[in-house]
């Protein structure tokens, strides 16, 4: 099912200049970008963002990490990309990611780990609408979809 998801990649990653290799991997695996906007987000969004987390004993620091320096915060669309950029991105701790997933490739610090991606479908629309006009994403097909949907053969005759 096409699905799209909000995808940042966070203050370390920007800084670290690893911007292209994020997105290659997402790439990679098929999905497309609709949407990107490079943002200092302030610290005021960033708590907004992560108001579910409000309580625990990371959020301050959280909120201050994500609003410390700029980020790239894009949508992207594919299928099933909400599990599966998630499966990509792998465990939210450097110490649990595991090698070939982005942070358990590119992270070591427990409180850095380099890339958001929303985690269902509702938080996907919640967390779009609140970096992005419907306007600003730009919806577009690719002509290899029924090859990475796995339909092509549904077409052809
Ligand atoms: N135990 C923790 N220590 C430090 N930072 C954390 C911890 N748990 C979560 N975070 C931070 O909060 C963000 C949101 O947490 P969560 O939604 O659980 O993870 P994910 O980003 O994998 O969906 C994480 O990406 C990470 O930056
Ligand atoms: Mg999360």
């Amino acid at each position: 099912m096409q699905e799209r998801t909000l995808i940042i990649i966070k203050p370390d990653a920007v800084q670290r200049q690893i911007i292209g290799r994020v997105i290659d991997r997402l790439e990679m695996k098929g999905f497309r970008v609709t949407g990107a906007k490079m943002m200092h987000i302030s610290l005021e969004l960033a708590e907004k963002h992560y108001q579910e987390h409000k309580g625990q004993p990371y959020y301050d620091r959280l909120c201050r990490y994500i609003s410390s320096s700029p980020s790239l915060v894009m949508v992207w669309q594919g299928e099933n990309i909400i599990k599966l950029s998630r499966n990509l991105m792998g465990e939210t701790l450097a110490s649990q990611a595991r090698p070939g997933t982005i942070r358990g490739d590119f992270s070591t610090a427990e409180n850095y780990n380099i890339v958001h991606g929303s985690d269902s479908p509702e938080s996907a629309e919640s967390e779009i609408s609140l970096f992005f006009n419907e306007d600003e994403i730009v919806d577009y097909e690719l002509t290899i979809e029924p090859w990475l949907s796995g339909t092509y053969h549904e077409k052809i005759r």
